[in-house]
């Protein structure tokens, strides 16, 4: 039923779901590579569409992840789902492209000293780095994501700048990088936040290649989708459970949880193509294997009305 105090919501939106990649790169417990694999083809079986598995980035920085290659080749991949590897260097992306993943991401940062902490680089020097690493990756018939953290927040510099985002974001999109995820890497923002920086992006960048990629840490990345919904963006990244974190934000907590996500788009009359009581299943099951509770609301209420399969 139509309302005139409800607005024109789009028919479907797409989620990037970095659950395997973003979630468990902050577990200190190494998972074994076939836990993995049953957890990224139960995300394809629960309805996404698009899974960050794992990245390519130095096995010391990232011990979780040092199996990526491994992974990959175990993985059952579905047709329609595209899989994806982060790449911080040219080194990482000879990794990627031997693996055989079809689609990489490229990570920088608006700020200076959260970039320097995460990759050893300046903001300048990492583009510089990607310019190669987009190049290379397109020659090889690879598709590229790219990420730009610290968009509103830097936990070392604090409010940042919404024209240096855009600085960052244009030239990744320029470089070739075919969708750029904002990142609001500590979970600090609010909708004001959003409405200002990905406002003043949206301005002059196409919102068909930006995504939205919250953390949760106050509670507020729903509200901060709902923000993107208004200004037109489509794509939003999250995380079965709530799993995460990054290394290099200390406080930061999980991404936004993707059964959370799919919930909030669903009540809204938004398609996701995702299958809430699967996915809350599979978040159940890593969970499990983790052995501590997972953020996620749905996941909490499914547990606690007893109506969460959980297979052993
Ligand atoms: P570095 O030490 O400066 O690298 O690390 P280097 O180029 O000086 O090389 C040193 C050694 O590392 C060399 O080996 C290289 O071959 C090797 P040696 O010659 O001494 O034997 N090396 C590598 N080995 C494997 N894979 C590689 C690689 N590169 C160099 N790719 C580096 C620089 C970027 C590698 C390191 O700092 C690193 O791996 N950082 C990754 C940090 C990370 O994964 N952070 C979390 C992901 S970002 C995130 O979570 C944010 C996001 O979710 C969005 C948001 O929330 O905002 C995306
Ligand atoms: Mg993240």
């Amino acid at each position: 039923m139509t309302n005139r105090y409800v607005k024109d919501f789009p028919k479907s939106v797409n989620i990037v779901e970095v659950g395997p990649r973003d979630g468990l790169q902050n577990e200190p417990e190494i998972l074994p590579v076939e836990t993995k694999v049953a957890f990224i083809e139960g995300l394809a079986e629960a309805g996404l569409r698009q899974i960050e598995m794992t990245s390519f980035v130095h096995p010391k920085a990232v011990p979780q992840l040092a199996d990526a290659a491994q992974l990959i080749a175990s993985v059952t991949q579905q047709p329609g789902v595209v899989y994806s590897a982060l790449v911080p260097n040219v080194k990482g992306l000879e990794r990627a492209i031997e693996s055989g993943i079809q689609r990489i991401a490229v990570f920088t940062a608006a700020s200076n000293s959260f970039t320097k902490k995460n990759i050893h680089m300046t903001v300048g020097e990492s583009l510089k780095t990607f310019e190669q690493v987009v190049q290379k990756a397109k020659q090889a018939g690879l598709s590229v994501r790219g990420y730009v953290s610290t968009c509103f927040v830097c936990p070392y510099e604090g409010d940042v700048d919404p024209k240096d985002v855009f600085e960052v974001t244009q030239r990744l999109l320029e470089m070739g990088v075919d969708e750029v995820s904002l990142g609001d890497t500590v979970g600090a923002a609010v909708p004001t936040d959003v409405y200002r920086t990905v406002g003043f992006i949206t301005e002059t960048l196409a919102k068909e290649r930006l995504a939205l990629h919250f953390h949760d840490t106050f509670g507020t990345a729903l509200a901060n989708v709902c923000a993107g919904l208004e200004l037109g963006i489509r794509t939003f990244d999250s995380s079965a459970g709530g799993l995460g974190g990054c290394p290099y934000a200390p406080g930061a907590s999980g991404n936004l949880a993707t059964e959370d996500l799919v919930y909030l788009l669903a009540r809204m009359g938004i398609e996701s193509g995702v299958d809430l009581a699967k996915l809350a299943q599979v978040s159940g099951n890593i969970e499990k294997q983790l052995n501590k509770e997972l953020p996620s609301r749905q996941l909490k209420r499914l547990k606690t009305l007893n109506s969460l399969p959980v297979s052993s």
